[in-house]
């Protein structure tokens, strides 16, 4: 892939943070967006990449994030859409208001950045944008409610932007990880070798972006090949 400017939110740790690491080294340019600034300085620090201490459920961050980035590269060419949290509660129980609240970040804000990016990605016939979903949104389970109907939402949102944005020669991808061993949902410290970890969603980023201009993958489900063994 020649050299592209990336905008990665949920760049500060994780699979957004291994994905500017990938990026970074590939000789890309990459900004990236996340609300902690010490985890937003370290990834700046070890990856030399540019962050932008901005909120995704923020309509007002997000135009300075895209502001921010025609000024220091020119533009966007590859947005990945990974900023998300899960809010888990089983029906009967559950706080609706907490629920809202993380399809602002999960869903709305996804809309939102993208509605300010696309614009710049019609005018130059080319941009690739890549939806971060879950397999919670392709299987329901107990608690899911909120975080797999969000990302069921993703899923559906990327089928409609193809739908849209094909014909102007921008590809948009939607990755489904399985669980990946990250900081989500708290649980830091995992190190299972059979599990997957956030250079594999990155690297699969990575491959999707880099197949030829005409090749579209729609959906990636990703999974660990056998999660079950303890090494
Ligand atoms: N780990 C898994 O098992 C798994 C599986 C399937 C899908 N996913 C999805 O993969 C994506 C990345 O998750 P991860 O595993 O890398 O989790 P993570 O380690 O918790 O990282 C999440 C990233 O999102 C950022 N973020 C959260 N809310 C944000 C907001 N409102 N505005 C800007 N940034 C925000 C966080 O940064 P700040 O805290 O600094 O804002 C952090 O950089 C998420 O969409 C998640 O749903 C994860």
């Amino acid at each position: 892939m020649p050299q592209r400017r990336f905008l990665i939110t949920g760049g500060s740790q994780g699979i957004g943070a291994a994905l500017a690491e990938q990026a970074a080294a590939a000789g890309h340019a990459v900004v990236v967006t996340g609300r902690d600034p010490r985890r937003l300085a370290d990834v700046a620090s070890r990856t030399g990449v540019h962050a932008v201490q901005a909120d995704v459920a923020s309509g007002d961050d997000n135009a300075r994030v895209v502001a921010d980035c025609v000024a220091r590269m020119g533009g966007v060419d590859v947005l990945i859409n990974n900023a998300g949290y899960a809010y888990r509660g089983e029906i009967g129980t559950m706080d609706v208001d907490a629920m809202r609240t993380m399809f602002e970040t999960n869903v709305f804000g996804l809309v939102d950045l993208t509605n300010r990016v696309v614009p710049l990605m019609k005018t130059q016939a080319d941009g690739d944008i890549v939806n971060v979903a879950s397999t919670s949104g392709m299987k329901g389970a107990a608690t899911a409610t909120a975080y797999a109907g969000s990302k069921w939402a993703v899923r559906g949102i990327s089928q409609c932007w193809q739908a849209e944005l094909r014909p102007h020669g921008i590809r948009v991808t939607c990755v489904c990880p399985s669980e990946v061993q990250t900081s989500f949902g708290g649980r830091t410290g995992r190190n299972n070798p059979n599990k997957l970890y956030a250079e594999d969603i990155a690297g699969t980023i990575i491959a999707a972006l880099n197949m030829p201009r005409r090749v579209l993958w729609p959906e990636l489900a990703v999974f660990a090949t056998n999660p079950w063994k303890e090494d």
